[in-house]
């Protein structure tokens, strides 16, 4: 019986470390609940990492957690430990009844940005998961997601000038980055 036990404990505490390593080092597990969170946005063919091939549309879908959404509204910018995630979804017109449009269909792959003041040194990160459902491999600090967020994004590296519920408070509270106000002031 104290056998039995101190197996269970011995297996518990291995799972235990096992689900802490995927957060740790260069990989984080994906959300389970992320599709609950708070709906950004849908574009459709914005996407500069994973081109869809010739002819073949793409749609993505972008969530934040709830916590980070509430804090926005009464701040206009991401709180520590913000999670954003972009899944991106084949699109597809076969099979409708509409002679139009396209629909949304498998994942491609699933974007995550993660703000962790204590664990990155830039504050943000970037992680991509290949299929939505294994965990995401940290991006290094040469990819082009950090310059291309950096420079372009509206708000602290975030791209809320594609979140049309989230503009207009960044706007309020006068959180728009100073590359973003050079970059849209009229010519
Ligand atoms: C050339 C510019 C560019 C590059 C490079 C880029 N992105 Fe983005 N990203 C965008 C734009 C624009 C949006 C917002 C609009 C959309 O696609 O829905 C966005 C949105 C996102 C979001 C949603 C949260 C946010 O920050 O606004 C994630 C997550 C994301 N990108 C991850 C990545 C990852 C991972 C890479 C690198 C593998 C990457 N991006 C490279 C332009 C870029």
């Amino acid at each position: 019986m104290r056998y039995r036990v101190a197996i269970l404990g011995a297996l518990l505490l291995a799972s235990i470390a096992a689900g802490r390593a995927q957060d740790t080092g260069d990989k984080m597990a994906v959300p389970g609940d992320y599709r609950e969170w708070v709906f950004l946005t849908s574009s459709l063919d914005l996407n500069y990492t994973t081109a869809a091939a010739p002819g073949h549309h793409m749609l993505d879908n972008v969530f934040v957690d709830p916590q980070a959404y509430k804090a926005f509204l009464k701040t206009g910018t991401w709180p520590d430990k913000t999670i954003l995630i972009k899944e991106n979804r084949m699109a597809e017109s076969a099979g409708t009844l509409s002679k139009a449009g396209q629909f949304q269909t498998g994942v491609m792959n699933l974007e995550i940005h993660v703000k962790d003041e204590a664990r990155f040194a830039g504050k943000w990160a970037f992680f991509v998961s290949p299929d939505g459902k294994q965990p995401g491999t940290l991006m290094p600090q040469s990819a082009n997601c950090y310059s291309c967020h950096s420079d372009h994004g509206a708000v602290d590296t975030t791209f809320v000038q594609f979140y049309p519920t989230l503009m207009g408070i960044a706007k309020d509270k006068a959180t728009l980055s100073a590359s973003y106000l050079k970059e849209s002031a009229p010519k």
